[in-house]
């Protein structure tokens, strides 16, 4: 059974190491503490017989919201984490009154961007290099909804 939460500070520990494991260019984990101090942001976690396994965190700026990070562990992926993940996000952030969510995804990144389009997002532009280790090409990703 998964659970989606918010993201607080007894999860702040393990986003970080599935944040490094996921991630080329990881955020520390004292940027995801101060995630929890920002009035922009709103992150949730997946959490699996007590272990978070999942997590997702966005910013939004006069209604429209950016997502800035999605991993779920190895070991748990391909059982819907991710997607209950998102779709929980959207559901937090519209009715917060936001109207969209943005997103970057590597060109190469087919399982994620698999996932989005799954979830209803289209491609809306590219960023040229966007991404380091290894350089490359952004897609930029879009999904609308009404409040
Ligand atoms: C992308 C990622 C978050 C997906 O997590 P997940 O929990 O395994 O995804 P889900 O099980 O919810 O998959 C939902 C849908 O996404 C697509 N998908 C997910 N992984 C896929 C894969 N490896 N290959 C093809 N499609 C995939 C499928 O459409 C899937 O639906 P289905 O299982 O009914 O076919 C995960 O692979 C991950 O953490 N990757 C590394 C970090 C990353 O790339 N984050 C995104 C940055 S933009």
């Amino acid at each position: 059974m998964i659970d989606i939460e918010t993201m607080g500070a007894a999860h702040v520990a393990r986003v970080a190491q599935l944040e490094q494991q996921c991630f080329s260019n990881p955020w520390s984990e004292r940027s995801i503490a101060s995630e929890m101090e920002n009035d922009l942001s709103y992150w949730l976690v997946a959490v699996e017989d007590g272990n978070v396994v999942g997590y997702v965190g966005s910013q939004t700026v006069m209604g429209e919201s950016d997502m800035m990070n999605l991993a779920v562990d190895p070991a748990a992926r391909r059982k819907g984490v991710a997607q209950a993940l998102v779709n929980a996000l959207v559901e937090g952030l519209r009715q917060q009154g936001s109207r969209c969510l943005t997103l970057e995804v590597r060109q190469s990144n087919l399982p994620a961007r698999r996932l989005y389009e799954k979830l209803g997002f289209v491609t809306v532009g590219r960023r040229h290099n966007y991404y380091f280790h290894p350089r490359e090409d952004g897609l930029i990703l879009r999904k609308e909804w009404r409040i």
